[in-house]
């Protein structure tokens, strides 16, 4: 299993404002749905609530510390390790780890690699990743490994941006 960290950030690490994602990024969400399809994701409560639903053709795992909380069509994980147990009975799925904020942070020193999208816009965002951009040009740490996808401005897509692929280093 290899666990995916999967983020869109603005030139400020911002990644959402007032529970939404403050930017339309055809392409992302393209690559986003095709990275995913089949494997599993985990995303916390607040970005579930966001969207208002499982996503499809994938097992959907929602992070929350409620022991009660109950959705249809999601796992419910309240910890780290409740997920790796949850991941256990799906061992040829990877895991991607999709936000927000603490998600990410808690996934961070498990991740294999991250895409990460930079999107060319300064939003004023309210929810922001853990590490600014220059924390994986860190050789030590992270190598870049390819760029997903390169699109420019256009009618379905807001702002420039680019999806990046960086391997933990070792
Ligand atoms: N740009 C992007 O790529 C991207 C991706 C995802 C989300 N977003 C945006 O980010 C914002 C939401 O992020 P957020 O940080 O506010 O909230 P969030 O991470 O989606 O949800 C936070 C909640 O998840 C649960 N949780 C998180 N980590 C946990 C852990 N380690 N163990 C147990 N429970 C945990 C807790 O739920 P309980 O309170 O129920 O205990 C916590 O209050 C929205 O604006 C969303 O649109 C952006």
């Amino acid at each position: 299993m290899q666990t995916n960290i999967i983020v869109a950030m603005d030139q400020n690490s911002g990644i959402g404002k007032d529970n939404k994602i403050p930017w339309r990024l055809n392409e992302d969400m393209k690559t986003f749905k095709s990275l995913t399809k089949g494997n599993c994701i985990v995303m916390g409560r607040k970005t579930f609530e966001s969207i208002g639903r499982p996503l499809k053709n994938r097992i959907n795992i929602v992070l929350t510390e409620k022991k009660d909380y109950k959705q249809k069509g999601v796992l419910v994980a309240n910890d780290v390790s409740d997920v790796l147990n949850i991941m256990k009975e799906y061992g040829d799925k990877d895991l991607f780890v999709c936000g927000g904020s603490r998600v990410y942070r808690s996934f961070m020193p498990l991740a294999d690699n991250i895409y990460i999208t930079l999107v060319s816009i300064k939003c004023d965002c309210d929810t922001h990743f853990v590490y600014e951009q220059s924390y994986l040009w860190n050789e030590a740490k992270w190598k870049y490994d390819k760029t997903i996808f390169l699109q420019r401005k256009n009618e379905k897509n807001e702002y420039n941006s680019r999806m990046l692929l960086f391997k933990r280093a070792n």
